[in-house]
C-alpha cells in the first residue's frame, strides 16, 4: 500500500518563482505515494472574504501552472477545497471538539493578525480566521494523510491536526483518524527583486510564466551593491540581492561571479544578463507546457472535475465514519 500525501495552496494569484521549490517537490512525490493536491479556496476566504472577484481565475491560473510545471492529473488527484463538500462539514463537526484555547495559542494565529494589520492595515480577526486550522486539519484528516508536505511556518497547523485527530479518537474510542505527519521541505528563502519578502503585494515577484521581456524588466531594476558607481569597482556580493538569486540559479558558476564581482572584472549589467539568461532556461518549458494546456478545450475544468469525484469518494468515507461514531449519520 502507497502512503498518501496531502497538500494545498492557496489560490492568491499566480504563481512566482518561490513557489517552484514546493511544486518541484510535489512533483517528486507523485512518483512514490498517492498524492492529493488542491487549491484550497476557503483558506483563501479566511483572509480575502471581501475581495473575491478574482477568486475563480486565480484557481485556474494556480492549477495550470501546477500542471505546467510538471504535477501529473494521470498521477494525482487536483481537485478544488470547496467543490467536495465533506470538508465544509468535517470543519463544522470538528469544531465542536477543538478547544479555543489551542487556536488562540497557534503561534501563525497571532503573527498573521499582527502582519496584516502593519502591512495592509486590515483586522483579520473573525470567528473563521481563527478556525484555520481546524479547516487545514479537516482537509487532511478527510483523506488519511500520512504526510503533508509544508514549509516551516505550517508546521504548527499539522500538529493541531494531529492534536484534534488524538482527541477524536480518544473522546469517540475509536481510530478514526490516521495522524498525519508534517514533511518539512526545504525551501530556500527567494526574496523579492527589491530585497523584501517576495509578494504580490509588493509587485517585486517573479512569475514562474514571465517571458524573456518581463524576465529582463525585472532583472534589470534589481538593486546592486549600492555603492558600485563604476563597473570597474570592486563590488560586494553579500549586499547584492541578485547575486542572492544568482545562488540558486547559477549555483554552477557561482564561485567565478563572486570573484569576478570582488574584483571588479564583471559589471552588474552584464552579471544581470547571465540571470535573466539562467531563468529564462528554466522557465520557458513551462511556459511552452502553459501554452499547450490552454489549447486544450475544458482541460483543466475535466481535470478538476474528474479530481472532484475521486477526492470526494474518500473524503465521503471518512466523514460517514466521523458522523457515525458521533451517532449523527
Ligand atoms: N495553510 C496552507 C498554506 O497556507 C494551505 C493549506 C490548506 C494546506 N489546507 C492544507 C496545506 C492542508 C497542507 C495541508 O500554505
Ligand atoms: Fe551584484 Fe553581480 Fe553587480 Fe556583483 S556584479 S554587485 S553580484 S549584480
Amino acid at each position: 500500500m502507497k502512503e498518501t500525501i496531502l497538500s494545498g495552496m492557496r489560490p492568491t494569484g499566480t504563481l512566482h518563482i518561490g513557489h517552484l521549490s514546493v511544486l518541484n517537490n510535489w512533483v517528486s512525490l507523485q512518483a512514490e505515494y498517492k498524492c492529493y493536491f488542491f487549491a484550497a479556496d476557503y483558506h483563501a476566504l479566511t483572509t480575502g472574504y471581501e475581495n473575491t472577484a478574482d477568486l475563480q481565475e486565480n484557481i485556474k491560473n494556480m492549477v495550470i501552472d501546477w500542471m505546467a510545471v510538471g504535477i501529473d492529473p494521470e498521477k494525482s488527484t487536483l481537485f478544488v477545497q470547496s467543490k467536495v463538500q465533506a470538508h465544509a462539514e468535517i470543519f463544522l463537526l470538528l469544531s465542536m471538539l477543538t478547544p479555543l484555547s489551542w487556536l488562540e495559542r497557534c503561534p501563525t494565529y497571532k503573527a498573521q493578525i499582527e502582519q496584516f494589520k502593519v502591512n495592509q492595515g486590515k483586522d483579520i480577526t473573525t470567528y473563521g480566521f481563527l478556525g484555520y486550522p481546524v479547516l487545514q486539519a479537516g482537509d487532511i484528516l478527510l483523506y488519511n494523510a500520512n504526510r503533508v508536505p509544508v514549509g516551516k511556518d505550517q508546521l504548527p497547523h499539522v500538529e493541531m491536526t494531529r492534536e484534534i485527530a488524538r482527541r477524536f479518537n480518544h473522546i469517540y474510542n475509536k481510530k478514526i483518524f490516521v495522524e498525519p505527519e508534517g514533511k518539512l521541505s526545504e525551501i530556500p528563502l527567494i526574496v523579492g527583486t527589491d530585497g523584501r519578502k517576495m509578494s504580490k503585494s509588493y509587485h517585486n515577484q517573479i512569475n514562474i510564466m514571465s517571458d524573456e521581456k518581463e524576465l529582463n524588466k525585472k532583472v534589470r531594476s534589481m538593486i546592486t551593491d549600492p555603492s558600485r558607481i563604476h563597473k570597474t569597482d570592486p563590488g560586494n556580493p553579500d549586499v547584492c540581492t541578485v547575486f542572492n538569486y544568482q545562488k540558486i540559479y547559477n549555483a554552477p558558476i557561482i564561485e567565478k561571479l563572486e570573484s569576478n564581482c570582488r574584483k571588479g572584472t564583471i559589471g552588474c549589467m552584464d552579471c544581470k544578463k547571465k540571470l535573466i539568461s539562467a531563468l529564462d532556461i528554466l522557465l520557458s518549458p513551462f511556459r511552452e507546457k502553459r501554452a499547450e494546456i490552454l489549447k486544450k478545450p475544458s482541460y483543466v475544468e475535466d481535470v478538476l472535475r474528474e479530481g472532484q469525484i475521486q477526492a470526494s469518494k474518500q473524503a465521503d468515507e471518512t466523514l460517514n465514519a466521523v458522523k457515525s461514531v458521533m451517532n449523527m449519520a
